[in-house]
C-alpha cells in the first residue's frame, strides 16, 4: 500500500527570499555572487539601492541601509558542489577579509559566516528537499519553552505542517523547505527588521485569524499581507518576532522562472549554449 499522505503539503508550498540589509552592495554582491554563487537577477531593475540575488528558485533581497540585517540564527543553502563552493570561498576570501567573512567546511557541508555576521550552511543537493539549489532552510533561535507554541501558530494560524521534537519545532514549507525553531539558552538580539516571504494556497484563513488578533502589521496590495509576531494561539503569549512577507500564489511573481547561471563555464572549457542553470 502506498502512504497517500505522505505527498500532501501544508498550506505554505514556498519559502521564496530572504530580505537582509546591507551597509555595501559591492561587498554584498561579493558574497553573494562569488562566495555563495548566486546569480544577480537581471530582469527586474530596482536602482543602486537593492539587488535581488538568485539561487534555484529562491532569493535573498539586499537592500542597502546604514546598519546590516543579521538573521538570529541560520540559513541553510543548498549547492551544486561542495568542491566547487569550497575553492569560490578560498577564492574570494582576501577580497572580503575586512569583514566577518570566514568559512569551515566538514563532512557534511560548509559553514561561513558572512561579511556582516549572518550564518549560512552549504549543503549538498539532497532528494529530501527536492532540489539541486536554492534556499532549503532557515532556522531561528527562540526562547525556552517557546517550540510548542510555535508550532501550535504554525498549525492553527497558517495550516502548515509543524512537529516538535525536545527543544526543535520544524515547519514544512513545499517540497521540503523547512522553517526550524530551536530553544536557546543564549541570549538573544533584538529583532532587526530582517524579513522572510512565504507563499501560502489558504490565503484568506490565516489573513483572518491574524486579523481577529490585530497581528496584520501591512495591507500591502491584494496579493500580500505581512504579519511579525508569532504568538501562542492558546495563551496568546507574543513568542519571537520575525516579519513574514504572505502572498498567495496569484501574486504575480509566483512561479517566475529565475535565472541562473552554470558555475562551471569558464573562458578556458567554454561549452556554447550551456551558460544558463537551474
Ligand atoms: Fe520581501
Amino acid at each position: 500500500m502506498f502512504d497517500r499522505a505522505a505527498e500532501d503539503l501544508g498550506n505554505v508550498i514556498l519559502l521564496e527570499h530572504v530580505n537582509l540589509r546591507v551597509p555595501d552592495l559591492e561587498i554584498a554582491s561579493a558574497f553573494y555572487v562569488h562566495a555563495l554563487g548566486g546569480t544577480r537577477d537581471p530582469f527586474i531593475d530596482h536602482g543602486p539601492d537593492l539587488v535581488w540575488f538568485n539561487f534555484g528558485f529562491q532569493q535573498f533581497h539586499v537592500p542597502r541601509a546604514v546598519k546590516p540585517d543579521v538573521l538570529r540564527g541560520s540559513i541553510g543553502l543548498v549547492v551544486p558542489d561542495l568542491d566547487e563552493r569550497e575553492a569560490a570561498l578560498v577564492a574570494i576570501s582576501g577580497h572580503l577579509a575586512s569583514t566577518a567573512f570566514r568559512f569551515e567546511r566538514d563532512d557534511m557541508g560548509i559553514d561561513v559566516l558572512g561579511p556582516w555576521g549572518n550564518r549560512f550552511r552549504c549543503l549538498p543537493a539532497d532528494r529530501e528537499v527536492q532540489m539541486g539549489r536554492g534556499l532549503a532552510m532557515v532556522e531561528f533561535a527562540v526562547p525556552l519553552g517557546s517550540v510548542a507554541g510555535i508550532a501550535r501558530f504554525y498549525t492553527e494560524a497558517l495550516g502548515a505542517v509543524a512537529v516538535t521534537t525536545g527543544p526543535t519545532c520544524v515547519v514544512a514549507i513545499g517540497h521540503g523547505q523547512r522553517l526550524r525553531f530551536v530553544e536557546t539558552t543564549e541570549p538573544l538580539a533584538d529583532y532587526d527588521g530582517h524579513h522572510l516571504a512565504i507563499y501560502v494556497q489558504d490565503f484568506s484563513g490565516p489573513h483572518r485569524w491574524l486579523a481577529e488578533r490585530g497581528l496584520i502589521v501591512e495591507e500591502s496590495d491584494e496579493h500580500q499581507y505581512r504579519f511579525n509576531w508569532i504568538t501562542d494561539p492558546v495563551s496568546g503569549e507574543p513568542l519571537f518576532e520575525v516579519e513574514h512577507e504572505v502572498r498567495s500564489t496569484r501574486h504575480p511573481l509566483y512561479g517566475r522562472p529565475l535565472v541562473n547561471r552554470n558555475l562551471a563555464q569558464r573562458i578556458p572549457g567554454y561549452v556554447p549554449g550551456a551558460d544558463a542553470a537551474t
